[in-house]
């Protein structure tokens, strides 16, 4: 794999709608990395379980991901709830999982010139995806806090669903996340805790902000 050097790696694991996908976006914009919410990469493969449920083997998920281009990640119908379900069922699979992994590793390591480094977020990626990552953090808030702004997203787009739905298949994608043998969701040692509870997204960016210049010494 050919790794750039030189460049700023920012890695950030949380559990699900706890605010990271929004941290990363803007310190991606503001530092000039390249972003990859790394969560989208199993929602695009749980979603071809839904849609090409006959074709869905390893050898055409392969022939996909080696195709796969950021922007394909874009896809609305890749927020749902139902796909967001699946997809924390199918990222229990080892083999899934290293599909995805050279995707990830390429984004991470070699991202294009244009980028002065990446910033990747998702479960694994502090402990696994990027172990020697310049900054990493566990961004988390309280349950109820991630059900109710992950509601209100959902409803913003038109989705029929109620909050203790929300509240329900959050509780069980935790479990999951947390619970499953390869790469469960865990805080590692030298990652900086971030709890976004009580933060609005502004608060929240000057606190990351701050420790990623003091690191980087700007
Ligand atoms: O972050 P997001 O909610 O889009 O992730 C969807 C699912 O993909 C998660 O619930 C998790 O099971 C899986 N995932 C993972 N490893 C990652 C990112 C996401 O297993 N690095």
């Amino acid at each position: 794999m050919i790794k750039r050097k030189n460049i700023i790696k920012i890695a950030i694991d949380s559990p699900a709608a706890a605010g990271a996908g929004t941290q990363a976006k803007l310190i991606s914009k503001h530092y000039n990395l390249l972003q990859l919410d790394t969560g989208r990469a199993y929602r695009y493969i749980a979603n071809i379980k839904i849609t090409e449920p006959k074709k869905f083997n390893y050898k055409y998920l392969r022939k996909k991901i080696d195709k796969l281009k950021t922007k394909d990640l874009q896809n609305k119908k890749l927020l749902s709830d139902k796909v967001a379900t699946i997809a924390s069922l199918i990222a229990k699979d080892r083999k899934i999982r290293k599909l995805v992994h050279t995707f990830q590793l390429k984004c991470a390591y070699n991202p294009p010139k244009k980028y002065d480094g990446s910033c990747l977020d998702g479960r694994d990626i502090c402990s696994v995806i990027v172990p020697d990552a310049d900054i990493k953090f566990f961004i988390t808030a309280n349950l109820k806090t991630r059900a109710m702004r992950r509601y209100k997203e959902l409803k913003a787009k038109n989705n029929k669903i109620s909050y203790h739905e929300v509240l329900k298949s959050i509780k069980k994608r935790d479990k999951s996340d947390v619970n499953r043998k390869i790469s469960p969701l865990k805080k590692t040692n030298d990652s900086i805790l971030i709890n976004t509870s009580n933060l609005s997204i502004r608060r929240c960016f000057l606190k990351i902000k701050k420790i990623i210049d003091r690191k980087i010494n700007i």
